[in-house]
């Protein structure tokens, strides 16, 4: 049995992936399966949290003592977030969210009739970790922690975000790593941290993140590690 040290704190986490319609038969979406946002709910709920679960569609089992929130688009998610955000004490965005929609899914359905191409013009999504950074508590009594899935440039681009995004912890794994990645039951990642020197004004890597790589291992361990 577990230590329940998250007892009394409610917990927040986004999985799966959006849908995006076109029109009625088609959408946007991407490969993720949700295993690892469901491993992190399950986790928090094990070590006492309440625990609050906003999922795209996803074919997993609906965890049990979990509050869960089925969602379609990322403007449906992040209408589940901003209602529950101002309450949770640690947010996790483990949600591969789509970054772009049509404007206006055709009511009818697309026909390919007499077309040999077809362009799609599509409007980008509201970041929604990125509103979460933006309208935390500012006495530091709300964790925000973030995820980057990234073909290249993994640290970089996951310090980035980690700055842009305001957040606390982002959890950075590389699709070409064996063993990380969307239907895989482990994942390889790393995981980035602020400095906590910032307060030094001689110092200059208030930019910078401590930065943990972590081996590959089983998504439900991954999330208790988290
Ligand atoms: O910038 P990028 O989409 O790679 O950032 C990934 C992180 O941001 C993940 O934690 C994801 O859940 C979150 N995200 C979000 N809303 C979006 C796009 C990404 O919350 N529209």
């Amino acid at each position: 049995s577990t230590t329940p040290f998250l007892k009394g704190l409610n917990v927040l986490v986004t999985a799966g992936p959006t849908q995006e319609p076109l029109d009625p038969v088609r959408y946007l979406t991407n490969h993720s399966t949700g295993k690892m946002g469901y491993a992190l709910a399950e986790a928090a709920r094990d070590l006492g949290a309440t625990v609050t679960l906003v999922s795209g569609p996803v074919s997993l089992p609906e965890p049990e003592g979990v509050n869960i929130v089925h969602v379609t688009t990322a403007r449906d998610m992040f209408a589940a977030v901003s209602d529950n955000f101002k309450h949770a004490d640690i947010t996790v965005m483990a949600a591969a969210v789509g970054d772009f929609r049509a404007e206006t899914a055709s009511p009818q359905k697309i026909k390919k009739h007499g077309h040999t191409t077809l362009t799609l013009e599509l409007v980008a999504n509201p970041d929604i970790l990125a509103w979460a950074g933006e309208h935390k508590r500012t006495d530091g009594s709300q964790t925000l922690c973030g995820f980057a899935m990234e073909t290249e440039h993994l640290v970089e681009n996951a310090a980035r975000k980690l700055a842009e995004k305001h957040c606390d912890m982002l959890v950075a794994n590389n699709l070409r790593d064996p063993g990380a990645g969307f239907a895989t039951d482990t994942n390889v990642v790393t995981i980035l941290t602020p400095a906590d020197d910032t307060d030094d004004p001689a110092d200059e890597s208030h930019n910078i993140a401590d930065i943990e790589r972590i081996g590959q291992m089983p998504k439900t361990d991954l999330a208790k590690l988290i």
